[in-house]
């Protein structure tokens, strides 16, 4: 295998130690040389994060001049439509190519045929519009998945107990074109129905919609990495003892990771995403070795829990471990990172330059 032929260039067989001397290298190579100084260490860097590399999902609640918190998520907040716009603007001020939008849905909306979804006057429609309207300059993503409109939580229909694929599949077209009809530049089906991608491309192209581009949850894991963002979005009630392990990934596995790729590129995928991030970081690696995509990587709500609430007890110092961690993708091969820290890390940019 090429990369393991790679890998054995740098380290030489346990006989090549033991033929030459103990510390091969040493004392004509010293790696602390590189590292002496800050300006030679800027030098020698590998990878870095840039603002281009962030997508900001922001949470969206009805009503008007509401600012919501969400106690599973120190600092991240839900915004009611009139609040929205001056953070997305700020988004596009700091130079973040693109928002992801995310409806907390009022319960009494949600209903086991999930038709709130299709409603071309639902909050996240609405949305799209007022971005649009206000004339920002940032792409905008919608998730394409039943969860935040189900009285069940799932991601798609149910019968009998049963998550159905392909009635799902035709609330989930349904679901894109309100939403490239409202004005949304990327759809990002995240319900790991078979097919999705391929079926949202008819959808979309049959309704003139060319151009909206596709951003796939391509592997995305059944993980419990996610429990804040169902609190955000209020689906966690919903789902309450339920998950989602007939749709979303066993993270006990990469090959089948593969597989999904291969499939949503083939069905038109324009871009691809693993997700969790950094427990699949190994995914993430492969994924864009094998396809060569662009790569996303969403640092999930989980992720920038434990960060916020290590911080916030002293054991870690926020601020550092957050550029390490979006650092630490860029390094896996990420060309960009869906993350509830992206106004911060955008703003640690800006100081830097
Ligand atoms: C909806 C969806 C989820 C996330 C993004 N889209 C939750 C889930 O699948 O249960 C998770 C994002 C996060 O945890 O930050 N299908």
């Amino acid at each position: 295998m090429l990369g393991s032929a790679a890998h054995n260039r740098y380290h030489p067989r346990m006989s090549d130690h033991t033929n030459q001397s103990q510390y091969a290298g040493y004392p004509n190579i010293r790696m602390r040389r590189n590292r002496q100084t800050d300006w030679a260490r800027r030098l020698v860097r590998e990878h870095s994060l840039r603002t281009d590399d962030l997508i900001w999902p922001i949470f969206i609640a009805p009503g008007s001049n509401t600012t919501e918190s969400i106690p599973s998520m120190p600092g991240v907040f839900r915004y009611s439509l009139d609040l929205l716009i001056p953070k997305v603007r700020e988004a596009s001020d700091l130079g973040i190519p693109a928002v992801a939008l995310f409806p907390a849905t009022p319960p009494e909306l949600k209903t086991d045929d999930c038709a709130e979804a299709f409603n071309p006057q639902n909050l996240v429609c609405q949305a799209v519009r007022a971005i649009k309207d206000a004339g920002i300059d940032i792409g905008i993503i919608c998730d394409v998945a039943l969860d935040p409109y189900s009285s069940h939580g799932q991601d798609g229909l149910v019968e009998n107990g049963q998550v159905l694929n392909d009635q799902t599949l035709t609330a989930l077209c349904k679901q894109a074109v309100v939403q490239a009809e409202a004005g949304c530049d990327i759809i990002a089906p995240s319900d790991m129905m078979d097919g999705r991608v391929g079926a949202i491309r008819q959808a979309l192209d049959s309704n003139g919609f060319t151009q909206v581009q596709i951003m796939a949850y391509a592997a995305k894991y059944a993980s419990a990495f996610y429990g804040p963002f169902r609190d955000a979005v209020g689906s966690s009630a919903n789902l309450s003892t339920g998950d989602k392990k007939t749709y979303q990934m066993d993270p006990a596995n990469t090959n089948e990771a593969l597989r999904e790729v291969a499939l949503d590129v083939q069905e038109g995928a324009d871009m691809v995403m693993v997700k969790p991030g950094m427990p699949y970081l190994d995914v993430l690696q492969r994924v864009k070795d094998e396809f060569s995509m662009p790569t996303f990587a969403y640092q999930v709500s989980g992720e920038y829990a434990m960060i916020k609430f290590a911080a916030a007890n002293g054991a870690l110092d926020e601020h550092k471990c957050m550029l390490e961690s979006l650092l630490a993708f860029k390094r896996a091969g990420a060309d960009g990172i869906l993350t509830y820290f992206a106004i911060e890390a955008a703003k640690a940019i800006q100081g830097e330059k």
